[in-house]
């Protein structure tokens, strides 16, 4: 007895009924077209079983339906329930069944088509539908199909009359194409692509397949070109470009097909770099169609890949269709506002993680100037957690929807240039499925590679692609000792989850010294929050948040890109980090740069340099350098024409670099900023001065508080808790608490796996300081306090002995010294710790922020190649990056002085030698407990962190740790800084009075 009959949408043995044979999307077509966009009856089901009888039929009653957008994905329209998973199946793995309860929407509308309509055919496309889904068009059944995120036609000319017609759709959630598209993300269903009629010509134009590419001279294009039509004719066909006709020919269909080969003689390749386009017009006299080619070609030669003869180095991104309030359903200005943010980060790559993308995004990659992995829709993720990864992958009864996800992708997309390969998929294990999908994509193009991470030996993907993988193997990859020799990519890496990811430089050092690896593609652009009004907060949404379970919470939440388009600080790093030109300094030549020319096909003539000197805050020379001309790969030395100039006392300088295009380009301003460069100058003086004198200096002591004090300040501290309480001057506090060591931060995603030990194990969070000693000395114009410390956590053997001095001056001012001795009388430590520094409490008037050291935005050791000393002014609430999930951030590296005032007063502080710095309106504890921003109290004082290390980010929470020199080891050290009040707006001229001690 069977038990169970396969219900169509589990039958992996119909891939569709009544779909048309995939084909291009005409970049230009002449039949018209009508968008069936908008809204639709809806009824929502909770079993495609439970549809009301004759619910395909015009005439059914619509009582108790509801209306619905399409597109859009009706578990963001108040259906079913939102729910987020990295890995796992929402139901038993046991395929190719599905749950008995299956969320089933029923779309409906009614169309009018008119005589002139019905004179030709008509043809219903779904550019799509997550995940399967059957057409009845005015009652009768027109079909079926699956693959959430490719399109389907079916020609319903017969199905469809003058007048009044009825369309019904019914999308199944579940189906057995469920199991292979288990990517990383929010489960979501519906009609969430655009819909649309084509009124196709009697005598169409069915497809067209265009190959630009280049004979051996890599100088001439040859346009290889194959239509189908529906019967035949006699087509007309010419090349142009910018309005110019290249080729031009003729040509008859037999059996409704037809080939040429054409050599257009000298062409303007495409590249990234130089996104030439060619327009491609084909004619059958009633029905003409454009396609956009271009002419390049992709080889290996030598284990490398190259494009045009070049090997090419790939600084990508990848993409997922994303957008807070609509899920997986995106327009066209958005994905084009993304192309234009890639392009203006310097980013050249985009894989299509995990899926097809709308058709457009190819066409904006091809205007723009990208390169694409395109990748099928196909993930079966899950299965690896059965113990039995290869379990469909591997099984022949499951090859023909394998294979199926790759060729309709291939038949979609061929005609666009930004492809350069092809990807069968995301983390679906290996096996005869993909040597099937390999063989059936090579056999319709040959022209491009093909790539898959799965396939993990690289049997038959022509590049080896890893992702994730640390400096250490990356590097065997590299000098060959990894997996034969094919080129390598890192389809993922970067992982950008919350605050980070750090240590890009260094994987783009690797990928630019070694000749194997060709770059790689961070993960990824979108943090996929959902957006959220609630109580009068706006916030995004992340797994758990909608009582989802089991859900890989803010996983989702880790992209470049905050939800709402905000770029993180990552990005910006990013963009330095991959920016075609690498700006340094000729060593022992102090007017001598150097620029290195990274881009792999244009000099650098489109650009100028621009060069300011800097003092602090003031330019006090300038300039500007027009003729670059490296070559590509090559390099150029350049003298800054400055004059030489006496530096004023106590000031730095620095030389800044900036490299900007000429001219507006599609996507930037002329002045549009590739990278920067900034270069600190020897010039210093450094003057010393008498510290001025002040009233005498009164100490008094009562009840364990010790005060100093005279008009111009009031310092207290207590002599048996050892520390500092406060900072005053005219009766006003500045500092609410002295320093106190701190070891610990607000967990960032990237410090996820060290979080147990750090915060379960070595209690960095539970510091304690014990009091060793309290002594003064009073003089009248400086009163000084020692005090020793102890510092360590809950029950550590590891801590710090701590000399704290602090030198009350009659002038006002207030020098804290710390010099720390490490301890461990035991074993068990932390490898390293997330800082190493001390907390202080301003007064939470005091909002107005100022700093001199890098910025503007956060940085990190790891992460502040796009950070430039300067002197900087915020509110402190403007200091910090609001992440949706909460957590350390706002750092800023190398300050050497800071203030926080109120507009009439402010207290400064100025360091010794530079000091890591955080201010914040929010405790550690508070980030640390906080799900979303809403939910951090806001702390009673302003929280001042003074670090003399403060660790990296690293990119742990998927990849590579913290590198060796962003991990704060314990150890001995020292820190200085002074504390004055002052009146606001004179910090600068005060910062630059330095004081004889
Ligand atoms: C990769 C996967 C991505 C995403 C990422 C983690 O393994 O391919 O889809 O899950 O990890 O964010
Ligand atoms: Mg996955």
């Amino acid at each position: 007895m069977v038990r169970r009959e396969r219900k169509r949408w589990e039958d992996i043995a119909v891939e569709q009924i009544g779909r048309r044979e995939a084909r291009t999307a005409f970049y230009r077509d002449s039949a018209p077209k009508m968008t069936l966009n908008g809204v639709w009856n809806f009824l929502y089901l909770e079993a495609p079983e439970l549809s009301p009888e004759g619910f395909m039929n015009k005439e059914i009653s619509k009582e108790g339906w509801d209306q619905i957008d399409v597109p859009s994905v009706w578990q963001l329209r108040g259906y079913d329930h939102m729910h987020y998973t990295d890995v796992l199946y929402l139901f038993p793995v046991n395929p190719p069944f599905v749950p008995t309860e299956n969320p089933t929407g029923i779309y409906k509308k009614t169309i009018v088509l008119d005589e002139n309509w019905i004179k030709n055919d008509t043809i219903l496309k779904f550019h799509g539908v997550d995940s399967a889904f059957d057409v009845w068009v005015n009652g009768v059944h027109a079909g079926y199909s699956k693959v959430s995120r490719l399109p389907s036609e079916f020609d319903i000319t017969e199905l469809v009359k003058e007048g009044e017609n009825d369309i019904t759709v019914r999308v199944y959630k579940w189906s057995d194409g469920t199991y292979l598209e288990d990517q990383d993300m929010w489960w979501m269903s519906g009609i969430f692509r655009d819909v649309e009629l084509i009124n196709e010509p009697k005598n169409s134009i069915l497809d067209c397949a265009v190959e630009g590419t280049l004979d051996d001279s890599y100088k001439n294009g040859i346009l290889n070109v194959s239509v189908k039509t529906k019967h035949n004719v006699t087509l007309t066909w010419k090349l142009e470009k910018d309005g110019q006709i290249i080729a031009e020919g003729e040509c008859r269909t037999e059996e409704k097909k037809a080939n040429w080969s054409e050599n257009v003689g000298e062409i303007r390749p495409w590249t990234a770099e130089t996104p030439e386009l060619y327009v491609l017009t084909v004619s059958a006299g009633e029905h003409e169609v454009q396609v956009r080619t271009g002419f390049r070609r992709i080889e290996i030669i030598d284990n490398n890949f190259r494009v045009n003869n070049t090997v090419i180095l790939l600084n990508g991104v990848n993409h997922h269709d994303y957008n807070p309030k609509e899920g997986r359903c995106v327009t066209y200005e958005q994905t084009k506002a993304d192309i234009v943010l890639m392009k203006q980060h310097n980013i050249n790559a985009v894989r299509c993680s995990h899926y097809p993308a709308n058709e457009y995004l190819y066409d904006l990659c091809d205007e723009y100037g990208l390169y694409v992995i395109d990748e099928a829709d196909l993930e079966c993720h899950g299965f690896e957690w059965t113990g039995n990864y290869k379990w469909i992958t591997d099984d022949p009864e499951w090859e023909k929807s394998y294979v199926d996800r790759s060729v309709r992708m291939v038949k979609r997309d061929r005609n666009h240039p930004c492809i350069i390969m092809w990807s069968m998929g995301n983390e679906s294990s290996f096996g005869h499925n993909f040597r099937s999908a390999a063989e059936a994509i090579r056999e319709l193009d040959d022209t491009r590679l093909v790539h898959y991470e799965g396939d993990f030996e690289a049997e038959v993907s022509d590049v080896y692609s890893t992702m994730y993988t640390r400096l250490k193997p990356l590097k065997e990859i590299a000098e060959y000792k990894i997996k034969g020799d094919k080129p390598h990519v890192m389809c993922e890496y970067g992982h950008a989850m919350g605050n980070g990811p750090g240590g890009l430089k260094e994987h783009q050092e690797l990928f630019r010294k070694y000749k194997r690896l060709q770059g790689g593609f961070i993960w990824e652009w979108y943090d996929h929050g959902i957006y959220t009004e609630e109580n009068g907060y706006e916030y995004y949404r992340y797994g758990g948040n909608y009582g989802d379970f089991p859900t890989n919470g803010n996983f989702c939440i880790d992209g470049l890109l905050m939800p709402d388009r905000t770029p993180s600080p990552a990005l910006a790093e990013y963009k330095q980090v991959i920016a075609p030109v690498e700006v340094t300094k000729v060593p022992g030549k102090y007017r001598e740069i150097q620029l290195k020319n990274y881009y792999d096909f244009r000099n650098l003539s489109h650009l100028e340099l621009r060069w300011w000197i800097q003092a602090e805050d003031q330019t006090v020379q300038e300039g500007r350098i027009t003729e670059l001309a490296a070559k590509p790969q090559e390099a150029q030395k350049i003298q800054i024409p400055y004059v030489p100039f006496e530096a004023e006392k106590n000031v730095d300088y620095y030389l800044n670099i900036s490299i900007c295009e000429k001219e507006k380009t599609l996507y930037a301003s002329a002045g549009h900023e590739i990278v920067r460069a900034q270069f600190p100058m020897e010039i210093h003086s450094e003057v010393l001065e008498e510290r001025p004198q002040g009233e005498a200096l009164k100490v008094t002591e009562k009840e364990g508080i010790l005060t100093v004090q005279n008009e111009k300040i009031t310092v207290q501290f207590h002599s048996v808790f050892g520390k500092l309480l406060s900072v005053s001057a005219d009766g006003r506090e500045f500092l609410t608490a002295g320093p106190e060591m701190s070891v610990y931060r607000a967990t960032i995603d990237n410090d996820m796996y060290k979080k147990e030990d750090w915060m379960n194990k070595y209690f960095i969070q539970k510091p304690c300081e014990q009091t060793e000693y309290f002594r003064y000395h009073e003089k009248e114009d400086c009163v000084t306090v020692e005090i020793g410390k102890y510092f360590g956590c809950y029950n550590q053997s590891w801590g710090f002995i701590c000399d704290y001095e602090y030198r009350v001056y009659s002038c006002g001012q207030v020098k804290v010294t710390l010099n720390a001795k490490t301890v461990q009388n035991g074993k068990e430590e932390p490898e390293f710790l997330p800082r190493i520094g001390v907390q202080m409490k301003g007064n939470r008037e005091l909002q107005n922020a100022m700093w001199y050291g890098r910025g503007f935005g956060e940085n990190y050791v790891d992460s502040k190649e796009a950070a430039f000393m300067g002197i900087y002014k915020s509110g402190v609430d403007g200091m910090m990056t609001n992440y949706v999930y909460p957590q350390e951030n706002g750092h800023r590296e190398d300050v050497k002085w800071f203030s926080i005032g109120d507009g009439k007063n402010a207290m400064l502080c100025m360091m010794e030698a530079p000091l890591g710095l955080n201010l914040s309106n929010y405790t550690d504890e508070s980030l640390e407990k906080a799900g979303h921003a809403w939910q951090m109290e806001k702390a009673e004082n302003v929280i001042i962190h003074l670090d003399y290390k403060h660790s990296g980010l690293g990119s742990n929470s998927c990849g590579e740790e913290q590198i060796e020199r962003a991990k704060v080891k314990r150890q001995d050290f020292s820190m200085a800084f002074t504390l004055q009040m002052i009146e606001a707006g004179t910090e600068k001229e005060t910062a630059k009075k330095k004081y004889l001690d």
